[in-house]
């Protein structure tokens, strides 16, 4: 019987160290220790030895019993250690230090004319600043003399955080921030991703991009607002390009304008695009009302100074073409890899 006991002991090792599935190795473990197991019918025969040998014998068939499991345990975790090697090793690799020329992509285009504006505003003198996309109801309303229950409010619905901040509506938000860390005078501009509660259509969005600007010295007048638009936007169209200003409702500004732009693809004679008018619309702007550059730390009657919020994702519709807005955020590839390559 020891014998026995020792021949099957040899020959389970030898048939162990052969698997290297780990189907194989609980095949082993059926044919050694399952019911009809090798192991388990040599614990049976002992019921046929005289009993002065029984305990002995039972200590062995025990002790190989118990060495029989934790072998297959082992194997198994060696096989599983073995197979994640293999597919570490057989996986793509990464070189994470490539310069960036090796890699392929591109440029939203909304990046790309915001980084175009931003250019060109810097050339002019015009600090780039980043604002929070979560901000405060002070921030995003009452700095910008938008109390609460102002009507205007009904534009600007967005999505409130359980702690009363919200997803910043326009990038104005930054306003009293950056007259209150730069001071009079000051010129700078702020781009910013935005958020409104919409019905979203071909020309509506729930997330879009604006760039806002500020100027604000002695003697800053609505000519000044007129040239530094026109002079950036016949940068970006690389034409001159006509602009007009109609009135328009804003609580932050005094007067406030609607900027528009003689159509691009008519030249102002009248087409579907510009529904006719030969104009469109692009830019809210105005005089900083003397309240929010008081709430900004700046006295009004010192200083005066323009705003404008230009809608990016509408520049970035015109400048392309892009007639639907909902390309942008569709994650379309189709779309957004005919633009710029990185
Ligand atoms: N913040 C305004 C909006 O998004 C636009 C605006 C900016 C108007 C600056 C005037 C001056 O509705």
């Amino acid at each position: 019987m020891k014998e026995k006991i020792e021949a099957l002991k040899l020959k389970f090792e030898e048939e162990l160290s052969g698997a290297r599935e780990s189907q194989l190795a609980e095949q082993i473990r059926v044919a050694y220790l399952g019911k009809k197991g090798s192991i388990t019918e040599l614990l049976k025969l002992l019921q046929n030895v005289p009993n002065e040998e029984k305990k002995e014998l039972g200590q062995h068939i025990n002790q190989l019993k118990k060495y029989a499991e934790e072998s297959i345990a082992e194997r198994l975790e060696a096989i599983k250690k073995a197979e994640t090697e293999r597919l570490i090793t057989s996986a793509k690799k990464y070189d994470v230090t490539l310069p960036l020329t090796e890699l392929s992509g591109s440029y939203s285009p909304i990046t790309l004319v915001q980084r175009e504006v931003e250019e060109i505003f810097a050339s002019m003198g015009f600090a780039i600043e980043d604002f929070s996309e979560i901000v405060n109801d002070y921030e995003c309303f009452e700095s910008l003399n938008i109390p609460k229950n102002h009507p205007a409010r009904d534009m600007h619905d967005t999505y409130y955080l359980d702690n009363g901040q919200l997803l910043k509506t326009h990038t104005s938000a930054a306003q009293n921030y950056i007259m209150r860390k730069y001071g009079p005078p000051l010129r700078a501009i702020f781009p910013g991703r935005c958020f409104r509660n919409e019905s979203i259509d071909a020309s509506h969005e729930n997330t879009f991009f604006q760039l806002e600007g500020i100027m604000i010295d002695k003697n800053i007048s609505i000519s000044n607002l007129i040239y530094f638009m026109k002079a950036m936007l016949s940068e970006v169209f690389e034409r001159d390009v006509n602009v007009r200003l109609r009135p328009g409702f804003f609580p932050f500004v005094e007067p406030g304008f609607e900027l528009d732009i003689n159509c691009l693809i008519c030249g102002g004679e009248g087409c579907p695009s510009c529904k006719n008018s030969g104009w469109l619309e692009l830019c809210p702007c105005g005089m900083i009302h003397p309240r929010v550059l008081e709430m900004g730390g700046i006295d009004p009657e010192e200083y005066t100074g323009f705003a404008f919020g230009l809608g990016l994702t509408r520049l970035a519709m015109m400048k392309y073409g892009v007639k639907d807005i909902r390309d942008f955020n569709s994650g379309s590839l189709k779309v957004l890899s005919q633009f710029k390559h990185i």
